[in-house]
């Protein structure tokens, strides 16, 4: 893979690799900054996308039309949908869908985008194998996982909406952005991966763990992504 697309929504989740980087030109272009150069020895494009899922596919369709990237790396934090994740812990996508996409009414099961042929978003096996690999060896004091990421417009943060998202689509964990990435990058013809260290529980206790724990979980998704670039 020669450039390499890395997408993160808060600064907390970006400004460490950007501090990495080398030879770095910067392109402002929908109100953000594409950082571009070189880190840990590969082509790189680091940006900001801002929160939401809107802001994730513009973001992404920059890198693929302007960057010409041949891979996207969804880096940040998420809540945890599973009991054995605990905070500080990794997900790494099999797949990625959108909890908030209803088109119920029209016969269509929850989650599904009419007129797509997938109900969810693939992510590409050798990035998937790389995160889980390099994140054994970076962070080795917290588990990785791999399961399905879910992505809506909304920062879940009470039970009842906890469980309807886990009954209904059976995800690892939840944020705000990947799955949106990912039905970019397919509709580019663009491998990806979802990369996402939790910082609470996606419950009652959200609000008050999130504040707390956020540094620390984006910081191992750094870890991680610098080492993965080193190795693809
Ligand atoms: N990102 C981190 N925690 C989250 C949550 N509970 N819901 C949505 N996005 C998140």
């Amino acid at each position: 893979m020669n450039r390499i697309g890395i997408i993160g929504a808060m600064d907390i989740e970006v400004d460490a690799l950007k501090e990495q980087m080398t030879g770095v030109t910067r392109v402002n272009k929908a109100s953000m900054e594409f950082y571009q150069g070189k880190l840990n020895g590969k082509d790189v494009v680091v940006v900001r996308s801002g929160i939401g899922k809107v802001n994730a596919a513009v973001c992404t369709q920059i890198l693929a039309d302007v960057f010409e990237v041949e891979a996207v790396i969804n880096t940040g934090i998420a809540g945890s949908l599973r009991n054995e994740i605990n905070i500080g812990d990794i997900v790494v996508s099999t797949d990625a869908l959108q909890h908030d996409m209803d088109a119920v009414e029209f016969g269509y099961p929850k989650g599904q985008i009419p007129g797509m042929k997938v109900f969810s978003f693939v992510a590409n096996a050798a990035l998937r194998e790389t995160a889980v690999r390099v994140c054994q060896k970076v962070n080795p004091d917290i588990q990785v996982f791999e399961g399905r990421i879910v992505s809506g417009d909304q920062f879940v943060a009470r039970a009842e909406v906890k469980n309807e998202i886990i009954k209904e689509f059976a995800g690892y964990c939840t944020e705000m952005e990947g799955a949106s990435i990912a039905q970019a990058a397919y509709l580019n013809g663009i491998p990806f991966v979802v990369v996402r260290a939790i910082s609470d529980k996606a419950d009652n206790s959200a609000t008050m763990d999130y504040p707390t724990f956020e540094r620390q979980a984006a910081q191992h998704c750094v870890n991680l992504v610098g080492e993965m670039l080193r190795e693809l």
